[in-house]
């Protein structure tokens, strides 16, 4: 790590033990004070009476690395990254889980007696979401991608170790898309899934099975670029983001027939999977999505 350890120790939040009996996470990003995730792990505690304590922890811009280290010094004993930090978790991890080290990025960190462990559960939380919650299996499915940034590079080993019969992978700017393509051609062969994409128009002129939009179209209210055909009556249009509101892009699936979910699903099955990372304990996600999915009707 280079710049990010450049900040004064003034810079970096003081941070105080977790309360007696109780071991201390946090998601860590900036901003986080919208952040959902104290209050979903908050529940997965209480549910499988696992002792956390879980905050959110406001790093500066240029002091990622000190504000872990300070983290670390006090105690605690995971993290969830996210909005600006994920490449620096990726370096600052002293081992990666191999799905993070496809992604290039990781969303949870764990703090063990030999270093930092870095894993990313973005993907296995989208590929829980759609199966387990929307029961959609991707196994002999077609799937198109939409984007080939973070969260679309860090959904593709997931999704081809469900054994997907064809992984179409577009971006608005086509180099993007071929550096993933060759990036997971050898993962898709040796799943026998057939790799195509490039620019949106190598989408192939047949519905798919899943859509998902992993762009960050939605935050602009912007459709990506998408071939019409490829959104049927049998299509699942899954957008990755989320609102009280549906986002544009899941109004124009379903103006073509499509089902269509956001991505709040997504959300909290990455959340269980890092609880399961770092106490080897399963929440039940379920009941935490139904309970988030009412209190954001509730703020519409
Ligand atoms: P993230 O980590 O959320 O994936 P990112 O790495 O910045 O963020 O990637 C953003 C993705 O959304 C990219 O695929 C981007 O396309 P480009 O590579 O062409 O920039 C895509 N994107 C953003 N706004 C878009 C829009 N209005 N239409 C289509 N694609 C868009």
């Amino acid at each position: 790590m280079s710049g990010a350890s450049e900040a004064s120790p003034q810079d970096v939040p003081a941070i105080a033990p977790a309360q007696a009996g109780c071991e201390l996470y946090a998601v860590v990003g900036n901003p986080i004070a919208h952040s959902k995730s104290p209050a979903i792990h908050s529940r997965f505690a209480e549910q499988t009476g696992e002792r956390i304590e879980y905050r959110r922890l406001l790093a500066p811009i240029d002091a990622f690395e000190p504000t872990v280290r300070a983290f670390v010094a006090a105690g605690g004993r995971g993290l969830n990254v996210t909005v600006p930090f994920k490449l620096e978790a990726y370096a600052l991890a002293d081992r990666l889980s191999p799905r993070a080290a496809a992604a290039g990025a990781v969303n949870t960190l764990r703090f063990d007696a030999d270093g930092i462990y870095g894993d990313n559960t973005d993907g296995v939380g989208l590929v829980s979401d759609i199966e387990t919650n929307l029961k959609v299996g991707l196994s002999g499915a077609s799937i198109l991608l939409l984007g080939a940034g973070g969260a679309a590079r860090g959904a593709i080993l997931p999704m081809l170790e469900r054994g997907p019969r064809l992984l179409t992978i577009v971006n608005r700017t086509a180099e993007k898309a071929q550096g993933l393509l060759r990036q997971f051609e050898q993962a898709a062969r040796e799943t026998g899934c057939v790799l195509s994409g490039g620019s949106p128009s190598a989408i192939e002129p047949v519905s798919y099975d899943v859509v998902v939009n992993a762009t960050a179209g939605s935050l602009a209210a912007a459709v990506p670029e998408c071939d019409d055909r490829a959104f049927g009556t049998g299509t699942l249009a899954y957008d990755m983001m989320y609102g009280a509101q549906p986002t544009v892009f899941m109004r124009h699936a379903q103006a073509l027939g499509a089902r269509v979910s956001d991505g709040l699903g997504m959300l909290v099955e990455q959340a269980a999977e890092s609880f399961w990372v770092w106490r080897g304990v399963r929440p039940a996600s379920g009941s935490v999505l139904a309970e988030l999915r009412s209190l954001l009707a509730a703020s519409a």
